[in-house]
């Protein structure tokens, strides 16, 4: 079992401790009186607003996992994220070209109240969390994360879904010019993921905007990602500018481009193998080569909470 409760879990426990060290720094200086401006909106606007700016007020999450969290620098230098190239170092190397700011997200389809809203009302408006979640990737490693945003379905109530959203389409940035990615069709641009509504609603599905308690590295999905804790990481689109309610399942990258490797509901399933790898076990980023790999549970060991979705459905089918 995964899961801990909110007061077993030590403040100190959840993030090393040099970046505790300057959360404590911050907020005393803004309890100092640097002024009464030092306060959380502020930390979090103005020039401060790039990578690796700390995010005021996060809260530790009671659904954060009791594993030790992957060091900062495996997290930031390891990605998928092909808009920023295909190899795994490609993304770091290129994060700069990825500006965020200003960004806007549209939220639009079926829904009462469609708009559009600004990153800096997002991390202002939404209370984040740090909440420490593994990400489980199709090609057998994961990592330890501890993210910091809200939950996803916080911001769509916002938005009034109507009875019509029976699903949740994501878009990431198109922008061949700050993306050198796209400027190829190794994919079909722009990415695009999607969940359906109930999943999408799930309290453990979140919104993330940081790690480390600092604003997301571009490569890492800069400035809003999606993050799906029983899901394989392909599921967690980065850089989001559109968010859709819809009535039909909506098309997602990697299940267009290969359906028969990449399901639409992507549940992290042991018994499930990807065409041409098992999918029982996986090796964590950081261990070596070498390290024991580890069993793969069931809906990435969040089974208690997300099973219930799936009662019915033939998961080596709807995989
Ligand atoms: N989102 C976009 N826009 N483009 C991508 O190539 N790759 C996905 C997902 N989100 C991808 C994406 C895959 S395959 C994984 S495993 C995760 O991002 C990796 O997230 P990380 O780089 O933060 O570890």
């Amino acid at each position: 079992m995964l899961i801990k409760r909110p007061n077993d879990i030590p403040a100190s426990e959840i993030t090393p401790q040099s970046v505790y060290l300057r959360r404590r720094e911050l907020l005393r200086a803004a309890m100092a009186g640097v002024g009464a401006a030092v306060g959380g909106a502020a930390l979090l606007s103005a020039p401060a607003a790039r990578a690796g700016a700390p995010i005021a007020d996060v809260r530790p999450s009671r659904f954060s996992t009791d594993e030790t969290p992957t060091e900062r620098e495996l997290i930031t230098s390891y990605n998928n994220f092909y808009e920023l190239g295909t190899d795994k170092g490609d993304p770091k190397r290129n994060a700069a070209q990825l500006q965020t700011r200003p960004w806007q997200v549209v939220v639009e389809g079926a829904c009462e109240a469609p708009g559009v809203i600004g990153i800096e009302d997002i991390l202002r408006d939404f209370p984040q969390e740090e909440r420490i979640y593994r990400l489980r990737c199709v090609e057998a490693w994961a990592m330890v994360v501890p993210w910091v945003g809200f939950p996803l379905a916080a911001l769509l109530k916002r938005f009034k879904p109507t009875s019509q959203a029976k699903y949740v389409a994501f878009e990431t940035l198109y922008d061949p010019k700050m993306l050198p990615g796209q400027r190829r069709r190794v994919l079909d641009w722009p990415y695009r993921e999607g969940l359906r509504m109930d999943e999408a609603m799930h309290p453990l599905t979140m919104l993330a905007t940081g790690l480390y308690g600092e604003l997301l590295p571009s490569q890492n999905g800069a400035p809003l990602r999606l993050v799906v804790p029983w899901k394989y990481g392909f599921k967690s689109i980065k850089s989001i500018v559109r968010i859709t309610f819809t009535e039909d399942e909506p098309p997602a990258t990697w299940n267009r481009m290969q359906p028969n490797e990449y399901g639409f509901y992507a549940n992290v399933n042991p018994d499930v193998d990807h065409p041409r790898w098992s999918q029982k076990s996986h090796r964590m980023i950081g261990e070596g080569l070498f390290a024991r790999k580890r069993p793969t549970l069931k809906f990435n060991g969040y089974g208690e909470q997300v099973a219930a979705l799936y009662a019915g459905m033939d998961l080596a089918k709807f995989y």
